[in-house]
C-alpha cells in the first residue's frame, strides 16, 4: 500500500537522471527522491537488450524494496525495454514523456538525439507519430560516445571540448541540412549539456522530456492523494555503483539540492 510520506525512486545508468532529479525538486519540493545511477556499467545505450532489461530489473528492485511510491525511469534505453522489468509501483519514462512533449508542439520537422540503443528501437518515431495530431516527419540519430563524455566531463574544459565536438558531429546534419524545427533530448545526459547545444546551435528549440516527466509525476500523486504533506522540504538520496567522490561532484555541478547522502551499492555482475 503506497503512502504519501514514501520516498520516489529515480534511475538511470548514471547521472542522466540528475536532470530529471532536477525537474522533480523544483516542481515537487516536499517530495524525498531516491536516486540510483549504475555507474560501473554505464553506457547503458551500447549493451544488448537482454543485459540492460537485467541490469535494469536490478536497480527496480533495489528501489521498490526501499518502498518507493512511485518510479521514475529516467533513462531513455531503459524505457525502450520497460516491458520486460517486473514492476510493482506506478512508473513513469522518458520515451513516453518526451512523445507526449512533441505532441503539444506545432512542428514539421522533429530531430531525436539518443543512445544507438534508442535509435536502433525506433521507438521515439514511432511514439511521436502515433500520438501526434499532426502529420510529422521524425529523424533519429544515435549517439554512442555522448552519454559517456557527458557523464565524466561536465566542469572539466577539456572534456567539454569533447563533448562540443561531439555534440557537433550528431547534430550537424539534423540541424544544418535537414533543418529540424526542434530536437528532442531522447538521452537524459543530454539536458546536463543544454548550454553547450545552445552555444553550438543557437535558436534551436529543446526538448527534455524531464519537465513532461515531473509533470506528469505531479499529476498522479495530486489524483491519488500521494503528494507528501510533510512541510519542510524533501531529500535526495543518492545510490551508485560508481565512484561516490564524481557523484557527489556531478550532484553539487547539476545544482542539485538537499542531497543528504551519496552512498555506494555493489553493481550487478554482468560477466
Ligand atoms: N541516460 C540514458 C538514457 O537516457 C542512457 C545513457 C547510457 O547509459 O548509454 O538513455
Amino acid at each position: 500500500m503506497s503512502h504519501s510520506t514514501a520516498p520516489i525512486g529515480v534511475l538511470d545508468s548514471g547521472i542522466g537522471g540528475f536532470s530529471v532529479a532536477k525537474q522533480v525538486q523544483r516542481l515537487l519540493p516536499r517530495e524525498n527522491l531516491l536516486y540510483f545511477g549504475d555507474g560501473a556499467h554505464i553506457p547503458y545505450g551500447n549493451h544488448g537488450e537482454e543485459t540492460i532489461a537485467a541490469m535494469a530489473q536490478y536497480m527496480i528492485s533495489f528501489l521498490e524494496e526501499r518502498g518507493v511510491k512511485a518510479l521514475l525511469v529516467a533513462c531513455n534505453t531503459i524505457s525502450c525495454i520497460l516491458e520486460r522489468c517486473a514492476l510493482s509501483c506506478p512508473a513513469f519514462n522518458a520515451v513516453q514523456a518526451g512523445a507526449d512533449a512533441v505532441a503539444g508542439l506545432e512542428v514539421d520537422k522533429v530531430g531525436v538525439i539518443s543512445t544507438v540503443f534508442t535509435h536502433n528501437s525506433q521507438i521515439y518515431p514511432r511514439r511521436i507519430l502515433a500520438q501526434s495530431p499532426r502529420k510529422l516527419v521524425v529523424l533519429s540519430c544515435g549517439c554512442p560516445d555522448l552519454a559517456r563524455l557527458v557523464e565524466h566531463s561536465l566542469g572539466d574544459p577539456e572534456g567539454m571540448a569533447l563533448v562540443e565536438e561531439n555534440l557537433r558531429l550528431e547534430l550537424e546534419h539534423m540541424v544544418r541540412e535537414e533543418r529540424v524545427d526542434c530536437c528532442v533530448l531522447g538521452c537524459t545526459h543530454y539536458p546536463l549539456v543544454t548550454d553547450s547545444i545552445q552555444k553550438l546551435y543557437p535558436g534551436l528549440p529543446l526538448i527534455d522530456p524531464a519537465e513532461e516527466m515531473a509533470q506528469a509525476l505531479r499529476a498522479y500523486l495530486d489524483r491519488e492523494g500521494l503528494a507528501n504533506p510533510q512541510t519542510a522540504p524533501g531529500t535526495l538520496s543518492v545510490y551508485t555503483t560508481g565512484d561516490v567522490e564524481e557523484y557527489a561532484l556531478r550532484a553539487r555541478q547539476v545544482g542539485l539540492e538537499r542531497v543528504s547522502k551519496v552512498e555506494y551499492y555493489p553493481p550487478m555482475d554482468i560477466s
